[in-house]
């Protein structure tokens, strides 16, 4: 094609990604395209760097809602340079607390190996931070988890 618009199976080809995903990514608004007279689906060549975009955050891990809330700022035009360095910024933050948090989790893991006790009361998965403390003394916590009660 000589214009800036491109078939479904030229998206897929150059982008790497099945027709059905970016039907998928099309579906949840994520990729918009139009229709010729002839029925066919029609793509801004922009599209393909929305798609490479949408790849990099999943692989990242960040789900497509939140892709979607980043892309919708920018409903009918490309995708800048400046564009994605923002998003990455922020994904970048995003991914730093969720590695933090990993790290807390693995870190309270080490103390459950080798217990297998569960306890409400003593294991830190099971009563982070120790917030059930909060919420009163142990006995009231036994008289709540009691299932004949
Ligand atoms: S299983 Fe015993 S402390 Fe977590």
């Amino acid at each position: 094609m000589l214009d800036n618009t491109l078939a479904i199976g030229e998206v897929a080809q150059r982008s790497g990604i099945k027709v059905s995903t970016l039907h998928y990514y099309e579906e949840k608004g994520l990729i918009t395209s139009w229709r010729t007279e002839g029925n066919q689906r029609r793509y801004h060549r922009s599209v393909l760097r929305r798609v490479a975009i949408i790849r990099i955050a999943k692989s990242a891990g960040i789900s497509l809602r939140i892709i979607k809330s980043h892309l919708d700022k920018f409903p009918t035009r490309e995708v800048s340079r400046e564009n994605w360095q923002d998003m990455s910024r922020e994904w970048r933050d995003m991914l730093n607390e969720r590695i933090t948090s990993l790290l807390q989790l693995r870190d309270q893991l080490d103390s459950c190996i080798g217990c297998g006790c569960l306890s409400l009361k003593d294991c830190p998965l099971r009563n982070p931070d120790d917030s059930l403390s909060e919420e009163g003394p142990g006995a009231r916590l036994l008289i709540d988890q009691s299932p004949l009660l």
